[in-house]
């Protein structure tokens, strides 16, 4: 009784409220929260110490940003998303908080959009930096030799390698990326490779405009680490799948090359093994294999999720 009574608590304060009305939509760092709360960041931060020891939200410490979201196991993290069910979205103070968040989103979005337009014509050079890709590719044919794959979507397909790769072996398969840059590489890409089973159109991936349950397989290769709210964007991919459908993620594993941040629109510096299993769960996906492949600066992870 007292650890919900203390979260009760930590959750009766206008401004801490707020805060977790805010996570209602992924996760924030201090910095985000100080903007659109226009408070100073020792009272931001204090909210947060106090939020975090009452088990309301959690922290994660990733190079030089910590994260804040929701806690996603534990009685005061489900309190804390009952409580928002009573937090009306149509409060004054909250939709101003909204829409600066929306602004803070969209400065990112554009932030990233500006990096593909201008690297859209290097993107397969910068790709091959990580981990060879031959092997990645063919690990990802092995993984999927079992399936019928009559649908195939690639979500950031950016110069649409994926659906090269996987074209022999899918009736279909549908592109999807924000950067219209990217997208004019792409269909180059695949008219010259004679690629004609896919198509690739301009979309985002929390909103993918496509009917439930029609897909056989998503990927994801790097592209998470690019987003807002990972968990957003695999809700989307769980509600397109089959059951039975994979999802894929290519991804890095973490680490700490923070210029990845400034200098390649990264958002996150790679997950853990613990952060997408725990994603998957909440979206109705079963994580059932994980490989890791060392690269030279950079390990990267395949997860495998499956729709049951
Ligand atoms: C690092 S590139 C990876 C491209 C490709 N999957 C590959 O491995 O070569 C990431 C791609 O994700 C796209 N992207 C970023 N945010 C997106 C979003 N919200 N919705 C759709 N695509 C997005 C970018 O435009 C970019 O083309």
């Amino acid at each position: 009784m007292e650890e919900i009574l203390a979260a009760l608590r930590a959750a009766g304060e206008e401004t801490r409220l707020r805060i977790l009305a805010l996570f209602r939509s992924g996760e924030l760092t201090v910095t985000e929260l100080v903007t659109i709360l226009r408070q100073s960041q020792p009272r931001v931060s204090r909210h947060l110490k106090l939020l975090c020891e009452a088990g309301l939200l959690e922290r994660h410490r990733e190079g030089t940003w910590i994260f804040y979201r929701l806690a996603e196991q534990g009685g005061p993290g489900r309190l804390a998303r009952s409580i928002l069910e009573f937090v009306p979205h149509s409060d004054q103070l909250l939709q101003h908080d909204q829409e600066r968040l929306a602004e803070i989103k969209r400065e990112r979005t554009e932030r990233a959009s500006e990096y593909f337009r201008e690297n859209a014509a290097n993107w397969d050079k910068i790709r091959s930096l990580y981990v060879p890709e031959e092997d990645v590719e063919s690990l990802l044919l092995e993984l999927t030799a079992d399936m019928e794959i009559k649908t195939l979507l690639d979500v950031g397909t950016g110069t649409g390698r994926m659906l090269e790769v996987f074209a022999p072996r899918i009736r279909k398969g549908i592109g999807i990326d924000l950067s219209r840059e990217m997208l004019s590489i792409a269909r180059v890409n695949l008219e010259k490779a004679g690629v004609t089973n896919c198509q690739v159109r301009h979309g985002d991936m929390y909103d993918l405009a496509l009917p439930d349950e029609t897909i056989d397989l998503v990927m994801f290769h790097q592209v998470l680490h690019f987003a807002d709210d990972p968990l957003s964007a695999l809700k989307e991919t769980s509600r397109l799948l089959k059951k039975g459908g994979r999802a894929i993620i290519v991804d890095f594993a973490p680490h700490t090359l923070e210029f990845l941040r400034e200098e390649h629109a990264h958002r996150r510096l790679g997950f853990s093994d613990r952060e997408i299993n725990g994603w998957c769960k909440q979206v109705g996906l079963m994580c059932d294999n994980m490989i890791p492949l060392k690269g030279s600066e950079l390990d990267v992870s395949i997860w495998v999720a499956r729709k049951n």
